[in-house]
């Protein structure tokens, strides 16, 4: 059965998107097999995995017009479900729906046995697509960076899992907060590093001792849409990544 990982967090541009797709793309270079599911109808996961215009994706799997083992892309940077423009249309969709929360775990159910991660890419809001995506994980990601805006919205963040906790997935655990785009300039005071610190114990989580800093090399390798791995693997972003997975304990 696949580990599943959700990368969460309502506030945009933390670099959930990027941290989802390098996450994936380091545990396939140790040898695993990753599907990628890009819940954001942005897209950018979609884009940066080297999808143009997928015929279909998530959406149709969601409002079951697709099974999911027959939507799936294939690329050189492993399998997608990706995003599609529909995307947006999903929560009123959904609206009326019974067990709406359950979508996406009960097409997962159905290819957790192919796979050994799944990796959840997830939109800058807390909608159906992110209740979905955290009642079907096992673990949770959630990269912040640190200024107080980002470190308060984690407050918000933690009583949805706390309410994912209680409804629909008793058993969902946050591996931790991650630190990105981080530079040397960055001013982690006492007062926001005990915010972080709080929040991370509210849920039974920490922060993780990585920190991604900020790089260009990670936006080149997005504009070339490749792999941050294969494009720069000698970074010392890409060392930070490297180092936020052994944390997680991926061999
Ligand atoms: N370590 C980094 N160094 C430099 N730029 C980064 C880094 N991580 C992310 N970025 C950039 O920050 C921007 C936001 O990243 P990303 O799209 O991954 O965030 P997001 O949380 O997925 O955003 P959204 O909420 O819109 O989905 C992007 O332009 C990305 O290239
Ligand atoms: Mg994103």
């Amino acid at each position: 059965m696949a580990e599943i990982y959700a990368v969460i967090n309502q506030k945009g541009g933390v670099a959930k998107s990027t941290t989802a797709q390098i996450l994936g793309n380091a545990i396939r270079h140790k040898g695993h097999s990753v599907l990628f599911i890009d819940l954001d109808p942005q897209g950018n996961l979609t884009y940066g995995m080297g999808i143009d215009t997928p015929d279909a994706g998530i959406y149709e799997v969601l409002t079951k017009r697709k099974r999911a083992l027959d939507t799936i892309t294939t690329t050189e940077q492993g399998d997608v479900l990706a995003s599609t423009p529909s995307l947006t249309m999903i929560e009123h969709e959904l609206q009326n729906e019974l067990g709406k929360e359950y979508r996406l775990k009960e097409a997962l159910d159905t290819l957790s046995a192919r796979y050994d991660y799944i990796i959840i890419d997830t939109p800058p809001s807390l909608s159906t697509l992110s209740i979905n995506a955290l009642t079907s994980a096992n673990k949770v990601i959630i990269p912040t960076q640190t200024d107080i805006y980002s470190i308060q919205g984690l407050a918000q963040l933690s009583q949805t899992i706390e309410t994912v906790r209680k409804y629909t997935n008793d058993a969902l655990e946050v591996a931790g907060i991650l630190i990105t785009r981080y530079d040397k300039r960055t001013i982690l005071t006492q007062q926001l590093t005990e915010m972080l610190e709080n929040t991370a114990s509210m849920i039974n989580s920490k922060v993780f001792d990585a920190r991604i800093r900020e790089a260009i090399a990670v936006k080149e390798a997005q504009a070339m849409r490749d792999d941050l791995l294969t494009y720069a693997p000698k970074a010392n972003v890409t060392a930070d990544y490297l180092a936020f997975i052994d944390e997680l304990g991926i061999k």
